[in-house]
């Protein structure tokens, strides 16, 4: 989080680009300590050109002793020999010229590497060491979205901090089926690159209220899956697993440079079977993908979706033609359609019908047991009762 200290009520605008996400305006100067006294997670105070010379150097020479890992940045209008001496000598990280926006950006990512080496940890060793997990089907209407929308949903309810975010950039419609309406999207990560930290996560997110479960959502234009690089959905899954106990990803359905990225970061993938042909000779070839990846096989489980459908295909024939077993069968339900029309779901929803019961088995076995969390008595399930639901 970041402080900007300036009377210009324009300011923010002014330096945005520079300043990224997460930063708040604060216009009198007594309020900045009182700001940083209150919140410990400021990183950096940017410190107007306005601000008189004496008012920023009091302020760096106080902060210097009381949170020596707070970086200190001013903005003067032109740059003065003796004001830079004197700002850098009470401790002042860097002095800009105001006007020239990439490098206080640059010396904005300079501070905040150096309130990492200071604050003696590197977020992304030291913060949680969340899972990711990928849900990914090659087939469209499997039931990717509904899968991911409910085990995060649940995993939340559960108290666990979880992240669900929508990389089906073109056609997601994970907010759709939280009824959720952000402000932001995965687009909004992009400006943030290279330097995203958690707080900048913090500014995309969307909160589902009813589970507290936190969404990133997909961009509401689907000319901007373009625009959204693969190397930034690595930064965002990466930085998103220090604040996160579970980062959920839904995916759209085929194996976009975004989708391997996600792969190539997940500790599980979960990967969707139905009981129709097509669908198992894709799933056929996204494991062959995933081998060929190096992903390890007990990374990955198979969930059989609408499992009781009667079509002539039994689970067992989905098993031999895989050559792998299924983990979890979820039931074919109407109420799962509903719950998706009314934006809430099933697993909160229609909590003891045989599709939530289904899917926190699958949760609570597959994510919780698996990632080495003690379940309640009653949430634990043998694998054997599981499989014998289809
Ligand atoms: N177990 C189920 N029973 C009944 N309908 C389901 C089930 N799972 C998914 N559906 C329906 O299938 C459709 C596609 O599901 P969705 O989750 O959007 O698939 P995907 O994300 O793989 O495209 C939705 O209309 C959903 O209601
Ligand atoms: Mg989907």
């Amino acid at each position: 989080m970041t402080i900007l200290w300036d009377h210009d009520p324009g300011a923010l605008e002014t330096y945005a680009f520079a300043l990224g996400s997460g930063v708040e305006q604060i216009q009198a100067g007594p309020r900045i300590s009182r700001a940083l006294g209150e919140d410990g997670s400021h990183t950096l105070v940017v410190i107007g050109p306005d601000i008189p010379l004496e008012s920023a150097c009091d302020l760096a020479e106080q902060e210097r002793v009381d949170r020596p890992e707070l970086g200190v940045i001013l903005l003067r209008h032109r740059l003065d020999v003796n004001a830079l001496a004197q700002a850098l000598r009470s401790g002042v990280r860097e002095v800009v010229q105001a006007d020239d926006l990439p490098a206080l950006a640059d010396a904005v990512r300079r501070s905040e590497a150096l309130t990492v080496q200071l604050a003696g940890h590197n977020p992304a060793a030291a913060g949680r060491d969340g899972k990711v997990i990928t849900i990914f089907s090659a087939k469209g209407g499997v039931g990717k979205t509904t899968l991911s929308t409910n085990l995060a949903a649940y995993l939340a309810s559960t108290g666990a901090r979880t992240l669900l975010v929508d990389l089906d950039l073109m056609f997601g419609d994970v907010a759709i089926s939280l009824q959720l309406t952000p402000h932001s999207s995965v687009r909004d990560v992009v400006a943030m690159s290279g330097h995203l930290d958690v707080q900048g996560i913090a500014s995309v997110v969307t909160t589902h209220e009813s589970s507290g479960l936190h969404v990133i959502a997909a961009p509401p234009d689907p000319a901007d899956a373009d625009r959204v690089p693969s190397h930034v959905v690595v930064e965002l899954l990466r930085m998103a697993r220090t604040a996160y106990d579970y980062v959920l990803v839904d995916t759209p359905p085929s194996f976009t440079e975004h989708v391997l990225a996600a792969f190539d970061l997940s500790d599980l993938t979960v990967l969707i079977a139905t009981l129709d042909i097509p669908a198992i000779k894709n799933l056929r070839i996204a494991i062959n993908t995933l081998d060929t990846l190096g992903e390890a096989k007990d990374a990955r489980c198979i969930v059989l979706n609408r499992a009781d459908t009667k079509v002539g295909l039994k689970p067992d024939d989905v098993e031999s033609a895989l050559k792998e077993s299924i983990a979890a069968s979820v039931p074919n339900s109407l109420s799962v359609p509903s719950s998706i029309n009314r934006g809430v779901p099933i697993v909160l929803d229609d909590a003891r019908g045989p599709v939530a019961v289904a899917i926190r088995e699958l949760a609570d076995i597959q994510i919780r047991q698996r990632f080495g969390e003690t379940l309640p008595n009653g949430a634990k399930r043998s694998f054997g009762l599981l499989r014998s639901k289809r």
